[in-house]
């Protein structure tokens, strides 16, 4: 590895979160934590993962796991978005295999008075004791990340009561009572808000706004029903100096609203090419991003050429963090990750126009 000297001292996700050369291609993976290593399986326990989630040791040595399995630049929080609506007594848990459930959904404005603020210090403690965990073991160039989800994403499960794949409760409320739908996406907007500087207080060096499923909108509705809300939570956040980034699948379309929202980094899913992305949401963002996760399941020369064709793409431009385009799929075998890691870090010119 050539470290050219215009590269910054700073944790190299942190410096390509803001658009400076780095000492490498920083990379990191959602879902690292969790789901494909053995290590995390033998540790985990029966139950719902909220149950994992509440107990801190627990907590940060599984987020440590893939750190030092795989070389990570960046450790993702062992957590979940529908921590907050569980934590103020919504009734939401995650069933194994399933996802988030809600026992008695969200579908009319008498609902919203369930809702309550999110008193991060009493209803979430195990939360900032993790991130307090994992400020002190983390190795200085390994920042944490925090997260929430973005309102859209959280009403989504609020609404349907479960994964969806059509989101038809969830759009029938947004047109047909638009006032209710906002006043909910704002309940969320402030729920994930206070979660997030919670955890920045407590530690975290970043933060990611998951709007997984925003994609199932078109562009006209995700201006009028959501754009506000998320970029509530980016402004909020604007006074803590920690790199924002803004996270969907299938946002092709939406890219240069997520940027619009007020992220520092948009992460792009593997349907759109990352060279096209950047040029989508423009020169003012880095980019976090974006091989197909089912690529990780191939052979590894496969593996290898769809990366390659990554960093191809971005050209070593600052501003560029290796992901894959969502999170990494159970079944990956952890060696494939360990290999990518390693092939990034040999391979990518991280804005220093130097080839290593
Ligand atoms: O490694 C990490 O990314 C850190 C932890 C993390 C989890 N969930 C733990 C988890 C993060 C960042 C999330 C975010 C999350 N949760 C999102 C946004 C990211 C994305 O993938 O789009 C969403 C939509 C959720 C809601 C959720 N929680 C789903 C859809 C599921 C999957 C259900 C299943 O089992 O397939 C969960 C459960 C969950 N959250 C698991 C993990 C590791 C798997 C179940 C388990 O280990 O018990």
């Amino acid at each position: 590895m050539v470290a050219a000297s215009a590269a910054s001292t700073e944790a190299p996700f942190l410096a390509a979160c803001r658009r400076q050369p780095a000492t490498r291609v920083p990379v990191w993976f959602m879902r690292q934590a969790g789901r494909s290593l053995p290590e995390y399986h033998r540790i985990r326990g029966e139950g719902s993962i909220l149950q994992a989630i509440k107990q801190p040791e627990l907590a940060a040595e599984i987020t440590l796991q893939p750190v030092r399995r795989y070389g990570v630049d960046a450790a993702i929080l062992y957590s979940d978005i529908v921590v907050p609506v569980h934590a103020i007594g919504l009734g939401v848990d995650i069933a194994p295999g399933v996802g988030p459930v809600v026992d008695e959904p969200i579908r009319r404005a008498a609902d919203l008075e369930r809702i309550r603020a999110l008193e991060p210090d009493e209803d979430v403690p195990y939360v900032q004791e993790t991130v307090r965990i994992l400020a002190r073991e983390l190795p200085p160039e390994v920042p944490l990340i925090g997260f929430a989800g973005a309102p859209f994403t959280v009403a989504s499960y609020l609404i349907e009561g479960r994964p969806s794949r059509d989101y038809a409760h969830t759009k029938a409320l947004m047109w047909s009572e638009p006032a209710t739908f906002h006043r909910l996406m704002a309940a969320i907007a402030e729920l994930s808000l206070a979660s997030l500087r919670a955890q920045v207080e407590a530690g975290a060096r970043a933060v990611q706004l998951f709007d997984s499923w925003a994609g199932a909108l078109a562009p006209d509705d995700y201006r009028e029903h959501v754009l506000a809300h998320s970029a509530r939570i980016f402004a909020g956040l604007a006074d803590l100096d920690v790199p924002r980034i803004h996270f969907g699948v299938t946002t092709g379309e939406l890219l240069p609203l997520l940027a619009e929202a007020g992220a520092d980094v948009v992460g792009v899913d593997f349907r759109v090419p990352i060279d096209v992305a950047w040029a989508r949401v423009g020169p003012g963002v880095a980019v976090q991003g974006n091989l197909d996760p089912v690529a990780c399941l191939a052979p590894f020369e496969v593996t290898a050429a769809k990366a390659r064709d990554v960093l191809a793409r971005v050209g070593g431009r600052p501003g560029h963090i290796f992901n894959l385009g969502h999170g990494v799929l159970p079944q990956t075998d952890p060696a494939n990750l360990e290999r990518l890691v390693e092939l990034v870090h040999a391979e990518g010119r991280a804005g220093t126009g130097v080839a290593s």
